[in-house]
């Protein structure tokens, strides 16, 4: 999918936010139940996927290997083929945006006699992919010209060996890549991660009756999967994904006089850093009704509007909060006193390099704000001027998160591309203008 044309929005300053409501399915989990239900026998129905175009591209790259994914009612079927079971696809698959979709279905590709050629857009093309070809490579999986950046040509092999892996960095997309090659390897592999890293993979795994075991030894999980394995279709629920409703949240927070609800959320402890953290700074955020949904911890989640002080991330959280970054940058800029995150090298190889989009979008907005090194401090006045124009470089949450910046500032924030917007969260304006936020001009 490409984007020819860019589309500016201006977010207004808004009277307060109101309202229950819920968010689309999680991304990480949708990717992933595609992917299972393509390596499984049979058929998968999941409900709640997310269709937003990183998912779409999945849905399609997984029917382009011959188990066709496709929606019926308002349910999402997989025909799966089993673990060892996909096909030669006729043509390059065009992951658009997404690290996650590409790093992952190399993992699902490895195990299969097929070559496939892998496409993306200009953010995507800059990606770092060696991290995840370098460990598949030891298991045998083949790349054309040894390349380590988008396009690229993969062959994988049914004679695929395992491996055990110590992440060199904490992503749960490396390791998910090495497990989804080791359902298909002979014996047994094992990743080794010394900071937890999202976990939805292993849950998903065991949910479709593969064998995977954890173990805390030395500091480190240890996880291991056994390979030759043969998964079984099922039936999945999609809860909603909290990296969306972090831009609900961080509104409400912001925005005088909001109470909000947002109902079935992930609350899985691996993804809610942001809401430790905004707890932490003062910010009214309830986790109501927590219950399990499918396997997943999920709850409704109530913000108010507060007074925000600053605070202090700490490095070791950065894993469970990896994408909210930009989100929290500008919550800090709202509140009173410095905030300072620490551990910020993986915010440099996103869908942009977040950490220079961040601090640049503060800066245009009369935000006082340092970026050096993995550090990022941002000296928050209790007020935001606003009036800038943010340049988003093809990313989405950087669209997004400042965008919620100006329904709070003295001046319209503008960004100067919104299109993006559609690969995560599509309906982010709507629900935003359903709780009562205001956009407008910019040329959209
Ligand atoms: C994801 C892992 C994270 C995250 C991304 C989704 C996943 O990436 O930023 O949005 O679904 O596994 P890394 O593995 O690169 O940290």
């Amino acid at each position: 999918m490409t984007h020819a044309d860019p589309a500016p929005l201006a977010a207004l300053s808004s009277r307060s936010l109101k309202g229950r409501l819920r968010v689309p399915g999680d991304k990480s989990i949708s990717h992933r139940a595609l992917m299972l239900g393509a390596l499984a026998a049979g058929r998968t129905r999941i409900r709640g996927l997310l269709e937003a175009e990183d998912v779409v591209n999945t849905a399609r790259a997984v029917t382009a290997l011959g188990a066709p994914a496709r929606k019926d009612g308002d349910v999402w079927e997989v025909l799966g083929r089993g673990v060892g079971g996909l096909a030669q696809p006729d043509g390059p698959i065009d992951f658009g945006n997404s690290g996650t979709g590409t790093r992952l279905m190399m993992g699902v590709i490895a195990p299969h006699d097929i070559t496939v050629s892998m496409v993306g857009d200009a953010s995507l093309s800059k990606r770092p992919m060696g991290r995840v070809l370098g460990p598949l490579k030891q298991m045998g999986l083949e790349v054309e010209g040894d390349r380590d950046r988008l396009p690229l040509t993969i062959r994988g092999t049914s004679r695929l060996v395992p491996i055990t892996y110590a992440l060199p960095v904490p992503s749960a997309q490396l390791k998910s890549a090495i497990l989804l090659a080791g359902l298909g390897a002979a014996g047994e592999t094992t990743v080794i991660e010394r900071e937890a890293t999202r976990d939805h993979t292993e849950r998903m795994l065991r949910h479709f009756g593969a064998e995977v075991t954890t173990v805390q030894r030395d500091g480190a999980t240890h996880i291991t999967i056994t390979g030759d394995a043969e998964l079984e279709g099922r039936e999945v629920t999609v809860p909603g994904d909290p990296s969306s409703a972090a831009f609900l949240v961080a509104a409400a927070l912001i925005v005088p006089g909001s109470d909000i609800t947002i109902q079935g959320v992930l609350v899985n402890p691996t993804r809610t850093g942001f809401y430790t953290t905004l707890q932490e700074m003062g910010g009214d955020v309830t986790l109501l009704d927590q219950r399990e949904e499918g396997g997943e911890p999920v709850a409704d989640i109530r913000v108010r509007c507060a007074e925000l002080s600053g605070g202090a991330v700490p490095a070791e959280r950065a894993p469970s909060m990896i994408d909210e970054y930009p989100m929290l940058a500008v919550v800090a800029a709202f509140a009173r006193g410095a905030t300072r995150m620490d551990g910020l090298a993986e915010l440099k190889v996103k869908e942009s390099d977040r950490l220079a989009a961040t601090a640049a979008g503060l800066a245009a907005n009369g935000v006082r704000a340092e970026a050096a090194g993995d550090t990022l401090v941002v000296h928050g006045e209790g007020r935001v001027t606003g009036g800038g124009l943010v340049a988003t470089h093809l990313d989405h949450r950087i669209a997004m998160s400042f965008l919620v910046m100006g329904l709070a500032s003295a001046a319209p924030v503008t960004v100067d591309d919104t299109a993006m917007i559609a690969t995560s969260f599509p309906e982010f304006r709507s629900l935003m203008e359903q709780i009562g936020a205001q956009f407008g001009g910019g040329g959209a």
